[in-house]
């Protein structure tokens, strides 16, 4: 098996083998109570096991609705926020064709997937509305509470506006909802009207769910091969939970060597992409990391760029500003496509010197430049290597960065599982909506504004 490759040579003008082996110990412990359920946020451990857990039934059920709404749709509406819907944006940017949304309708085969419910712009939605009037769509509605307001408003909206369009009985077969077993408002509604449904386990929180039919399902109906996806997975926890050696198990490197650098007040990670269809891959990790991390004043900033485009903004900063920064840089090896740089008899812009040579070969170069020149900055960094972007490979990275968060929490000392910093918001927008059982809240928060 081709493997995903960790590689921290560039982090040690900044932290010793001393630092990253100090680490051993906790990560040993970190992994055995992983695998025994044991630590922190126990009950939440549902994902360790998940790719060779899920079984076939459950994938061809998913395919099998997944070809209804494919035959069916040009559009799916995903509605979800946080972990109900960055799992499955990740990949399915990742896979997708950039402008599959202006390809001839002769190659356009796969429905487009649209994203609704992470946000509250009214005018998102409103042009969403006006989209859709005119497309062929299902909607996935995606809620493991059932209650999160964002997607419940959105879905109100969509549910109504796809019923008038095909009546209620066509409406119910576009539905597919994905929730809990047996709680929650989604729930009730989709068993009074009929919708298929797609469980999230009782112990996967959102952002471990990617690999659940919370991910699954919008990846297949995007035209993706789920079960590379899980192969992936599986062939990597192999690797994982085998072995607890700092050198060997990359996941453990990877969090020895995050953590090594935090002690040493690097404390804002920068997840680095030379691929702009990876953008929402960083954006799934932003939130695996900086949800599981970031408590109890602890925690590495995430954050992330896309270069070369954001070498014309952000490297700036990265190259001369405050140094507390880190990078790990997701290096992909191979390019699916290929295109050329042309000899010009002119050569004006004296680009002939790489005429002949294509594009990914000049990415690579930029990508070993760029990390030369920043850790001559004061930028240490971490490299993470993948052959290709294809579904096998990304189940491994998903994989690899699950455990590898989970490992780095504990080490930490926090609960990677939970996120009580998410509900702040949530009571001061009920208080100030009015909402029912907040009178109090009400009136405190008035005074405020
Ligand atoms: O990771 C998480 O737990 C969160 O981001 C949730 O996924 C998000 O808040 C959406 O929750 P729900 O699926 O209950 O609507």
């Amino acid at each position: 098996m081709n493997k995903i490759r960790v590689d921290i040579s560039n982090i040690f003008n900044f932290v010793s083998e001393k630092d990253i082996f100090a680490f051993q110990q906790k990560i040993e412990e970190s992994i055995k109570s992983l695998v025994s359920k044991t630590g922190k946020g126990n009950d939440f451990l549902g994902w360790v096991d998940l790719p060779d857990e899920i079984t076939e039934t459950v994938l061809s059920d998913i395919n099998a609705k997944a070809d209804f709404i494919r035959r069916n749709a040009e559009v799916l509406v995903v509605i979800g926020i946080g972990g109900s819907y960055l799992g499955a944006r990740a990949v399915i940017e990742a896979l997708k064709h950039n402008f599959d949304f202006l390809l001839p309708d002769d190659k356009q085969k796969d429905p487009i997937v649209l994203y609704a419910g992470q946000n509250l712009s009214e005018e998102y939605l409103a042009d969403l509305l006006e989209v859709l009037d005119k497309k062929s769509y299902a909607i996935n509605v995606i809620s493991k509470s059932g209650t999160t307001t964002e997607p419940a408003v959105t879905f109100r909206i969509l549910k109504n506006h796809l019923e008038s369009k095909y009546g209620k009985k066509e409406a119910a077969k576009r539905i597919v909802a994905t929730t809990d077993k047996s709680r929650g408002a989604l729930k009730q509604l989709s068993t009074s009207e009929g919708y298929t449904t797609f469980i999230v386990p009782d112990d996967v929180g959102g952002r471990y769910s990617v690999l659940t039919p919370v991910g699954l399902f919008p990846i297949a109906v995007a035209g993706f091969n789920i079960s590379e996806l899980i192969r992936g997975a599986s062939d990597m926890r192999k690797q994982v939970t085998g072995s607890y050696s700092i050198t060997e198990n990359p996941a453990a490197m990877y969090a020895a060597a995050r953590n090594a650098l935090l002690e040493n007040d690097k404390f804002v990670e920068i997840t680095v992409n030379y691929l702009p269809n990876l953008y929402y891959f960083t954006e799934w990790w932003k939130q695996l990391f900086g949800e599981s991390e970031g408590k109890e004043g602890k925690g590495i900033f995430p954050a992330g760029v896309v270069n070369t485009t954001d070498l014309h903004s952000m490297g700036q900063y990265i190259q001369e500003g405050k140094r507390k920064l880190f990078e790990t840089v997701i290096s992909v090896e191979k390019s699916h496509k290929e295109v050329l740089i042309p000899d010009d008899e002119s050569n004006l812009d004296s680009l002939n010197f790489i005429s002949g040579k294509n594009i990914h070969y000049v990415n690579q170069m930029a990508e070993r430049g760029t990390t030369l020149a920043h850790l001559d900055g004061g930028v240490p960094n971490i490299k993470i290597t993948i052959p290709e972007v294809n579904e096998y490979y990304l189940g491994q990275l998903i994989y690899f960065y699950e455990f590898a968060c989970a490992i780095s929490g504990y080490v930490l000392g926090v609960n990677p599982f939970d996120q009580p910093g998410v509900e702040a918001y949530k009571k001061n927008m009920f208080a100030l909506l009015g909402k029912p059982g907040f009178e109090k809240e009400n009136e405190e928060i008035r005074k405020r504004i």
